[in-house]
């Protein structure tokens, strides 16, 4: 996977340093590209211009690591560009500065939210044997490759399995 990015990066020390980048994000670092998201990178790696409307990125991100952040929202979310970027009626093309889409400002809030999970929350838990990465919650954290993440419920045959654990054990 390290190599496959490489590649589709210009350079080693861009990889990397990209790659830092979203780690400091809290960002998911994909396992896997589909067909359908290297057509997508290869769209997009074309003429962005230099951002004009962050609000809560540091407005001074090189582009290359922009671009990273955004192909790891879409892996994580399972989704294209386009659910949070509009696309412009007239020209047909993808409009990343405009606000008209809402689920660009759910995702400003949410990469607010994951920031300070950790910065704020998992930053305090003391657990020795978690690694950096243990302790980072990322967008695939929750969301898991789906736009909204799936609800959870605690399979019967496994809660039944912990209840027979448990009946073992002695009290302490
Ligand atoms: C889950 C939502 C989401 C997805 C998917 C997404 N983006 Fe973004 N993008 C954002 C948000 C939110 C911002 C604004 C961040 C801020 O305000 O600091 C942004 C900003 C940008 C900007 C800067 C625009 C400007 O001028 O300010 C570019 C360029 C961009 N995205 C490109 C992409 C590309 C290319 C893709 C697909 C590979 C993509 N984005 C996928 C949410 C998303
Ligand atoms: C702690 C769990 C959690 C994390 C981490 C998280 N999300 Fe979410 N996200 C949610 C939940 C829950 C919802 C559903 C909220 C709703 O729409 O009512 C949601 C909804 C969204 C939506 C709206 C989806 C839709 O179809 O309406 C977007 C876009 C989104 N998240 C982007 C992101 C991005 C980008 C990140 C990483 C920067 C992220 N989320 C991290 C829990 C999370």
């Amino acid at each position: 996977m390290l190599r496959t990015l490489t590649a589709l990066t210009a350079g080693v020390s861009l990889f990397v340093g990209s790659s830092l980048f979203a780690r400091a994000f809290g960002q998911e670092r994909s396992t896997d590209i589909s067909p359908q998201q290297k057509l997508t990178q290869r769209r997009t790696r074309r003429s962005i211009p230099r951002p004009t409307n962050l609000q809560v990125l540091p407005k001074d991100i090189a582009v290359p690591d922009l671009l990273a952040l955004m192909r790891g929202y879409t892996a994580a979310l399972g989704v294209e560009c386009e659910l949070c970027h509009a696309v412009d009626p007239k020209t047909n093309k993808t409009n990343f500065a405009s606000d008209a889409e809402p689920d660009k400002a759910i995702a400003r809030i949410m990469i607010t939210m994951t920031k300070e999970i950790n910065s704020k929350y998992l930053s305090q838990v003391n657990d020795p044997d978690a690694t950096p990465a243990d302790k980072t919650v990322t967008c695939g954290t929750c969301h898991r490759g789906n736009s909204m993440p799936m609800p959870f419920a605690a399979s019967k045959s496994h809660a039944h399995h912990e209840a027979k654990e448990d009946s073992g054990k002695k009290p302490d």
